[in-house]
């Protein structure tokens, strides 16, 4: 889809479709709708008094003007009650409409910057609005060999309209910064649906070469045998039942203003495919974990944006990356090994390989004497028992990071919950025979899993975010097609963003 942002009134432009958000209980028309009411007469003002459509969130009509107008249609999206409006809510609007328009069978529309008067400044929105359809209008259609349904009418082109030189230069801003951070959500996203056959970890490596090839990154690559050289017992654990070679995969960026600043290091768990190893998983559903991997796409999609948008940051990304299969070389529930970091672990379970790769990660992190640590993974089903779908869990020791992570959340709708880590939760993983153990039992999963990473972040600002429940949309979400979510990208970016453009932590 071509993006494009240009000045002029929205009644006046050539267009197959203007959109515009219409709010449930205003008293009169605002913004972009009430500019398109006037000139065409009082069209929107007619269909409301009709009761066909009353503004109800998410809900879309098309209007046809009979007056000469340059434009052909007017699909109008509800905007719910006033009172209950939030950013996040006009992402969806926005998407919503955008589809409405795709399912119309038009290919091109014309998206006015006040579409739904939010009080944002001019970039923001135009940020907003542009992140919001470019999600929203995302397929996975890599296997499909006939283009069915909307495949087939594939949305061309998007002009952001802006009503002033001053807006239009804002708009220009916030239009280019949401394209590189959905490309990076829409890589993030293609990674998660691609099944283990094709997005195993030497094609997260590809992947992670080809940014670093692109922007300027430098990307290291360990395999197995160096994995083992450097010490990396607890990732190879894993990493040893599967005959799909694992990576341990590296990505640094660096801005030319930022040399000697310590980084901010990103973990990402890229287990490519979780079949629970010798504790094998139960048959039904397995096919999902395909998705263990989504942490490591995440933070590959950050890395890019970053990059793209050459944030005054310097960050290094980690992308653990194995299968964790039974085979005849699997590691067993019982074994005990030794981590990079020196400690020891006695596996309980093999299907709580997650924080084994990510324990190596931390350790090898500690190399960079980072500013702060963030982990990022599908990491426990108990994280989706405690916090279902709609947020995603956060644990850390460090209150500063927490509260920049929840700022983070909070400006782009990828909503966290701080889940606490209790001493208490460290007595469910003491281990009779080694430093530790992997899985501390049912009570507080997603707790004891946090408390096991804690071991090995070291003295270094430290946050962990559980996605296990928002990684995957089993239903369409308003500017997320079922599927893949892409989470954490936008999140990452945003916390990128204001750490470059403030003092860090
Ligand atoms: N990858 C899973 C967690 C998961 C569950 C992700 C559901 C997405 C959806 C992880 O490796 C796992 O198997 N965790 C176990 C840990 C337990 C054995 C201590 C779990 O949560 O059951
Ligand atoms: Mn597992
Ligand atoms: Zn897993």
């Amino acid at each position: 889809m071509k993006i494009q942002v240009k000045k002029g009134y929205i009644a006046a432009e050539r267009s197959e479709a203007v959109v515009a958000g219409v709010f449930e209980d205003a008293k009169k028309l605002s913004g972009a709708a009430a500019a398109l009411d006037w000139a065409t007469g009082g069209l929107i003002m007619g269909m409301l008094k009709s009761g066909d459509f009353t503004g109800k969130l998410n809900k879309t009509a098309a209007l046809y003007p009979e007056k000469e107008l340059p434009l052909k249609r007017i699909v109008l999206v509800g905007l719910g009650k006033q009172k209950d409006f939030t950013r996040d809510k006009l992402r969806g609007a926005a998407a919503t409409v955008a589809r409405a328009v795709r399912d119309l069978g038009v290919t091109s529309m014309l998206l006015p910057l006040d579409f739904a008067h939010s009080g944002l400044s001019a970039q923001h929105s135009a940020q907003t609005l542009i992140e919001a359809i470019s999600l929203g209008l995302y397929q996975f259609k890599e296997y499909k060999t006939k283009n069915n349904g909307n495949g087939d009418k594939s949305f061309k082109a998007c002009t952001l309209l802006a009503g002033t030189a001053a807006e239009l230069a804002a708009a220009k801003k916030g239009a280019a910064y949401a394209q590189a951070v959905s490309k990076a959500v829409c890589l993030a996203r293609d990674l998660v649906s691609r099944p283990s056959n094709a997005a195993t970890p030497s094609h997260l490596a590809h992947t992670a070469k080809t940014i670093a090839a692109q922007h300027g990154l430098v990307c290291t690559v360990l395999d197995k045998q160096q994995a083992k050289k450097t010490g990396m017992g607890a990732f190879l654990s894993v990493a040893w039942g599967s005959d799909e070679p694992a990576r341990f995969i590296i990505l640094d960026y660096k801005p030319s203003a930022k040399k000697t600043a310590p980084p901010i290091v990103l973990i990402g768990k890229a287990i490519t495919f979780d079949s629970g190893g010798i504790s094998i998983k139960p048959a039904q559903g397995m096919e999902e974990m395909k998705t263990d991997m989504a942490g490591g796409a995440a933070v590959l999609g950050a890395m890019q944006a970053a990059a793209a948008l050459k944030l005054p940051v310097h960050v290094v990304g980690i992308v653990p990356a194995t299968e964790n299969m039974p085979s005849g070389h699997a590691f067993k529930p019982g074994d005990i090994i030794k981590s990079l970091s020196g400690k020891t672990i006695e596996i309980i379970t093999t299907d709580a390989e997650g924080r084994l790769i990510l324990a190596d990660a931390l350790t090898y992190a500690q190399r960079y004497k980072p500013a702060a640590i963030i982990d990022m993974a599908t990491l426990t089903g108990a994280c989706v028992l405690a916090l279902g779908h709609a947020a995603s869990g956060l644990m850390g020791t460090d209150e500063k990071l927490i509260k920049k992570i929840q700022a983070a959340a909070e400006s782009t709708g990828e909503k966290v919950w701080q889940l606490p880590l209790y001493e208490d939760y460290g007595e469910q993983i003491k281990s009779d025979v080694a430093d530790m153990k992997n899985a501390g039992g049912k009570p507080a999963g997603a707790l004891t899993a946090g408390y096991f990473l804690k071991a090995f972040a070291g003295d270094i600002p430290w946050a962990h975010i559980d996605i296990a429940g928002t990684a995957w949309a089993s239903k369409p979400l308003p500017y997320t097609p079922k599927g893949a979510t892409g989470v954490g990208v936008r999140l990452l970016v945003e916390l990128l963003e204001k750490w470059g453009n403030t003092a860090g932590l």
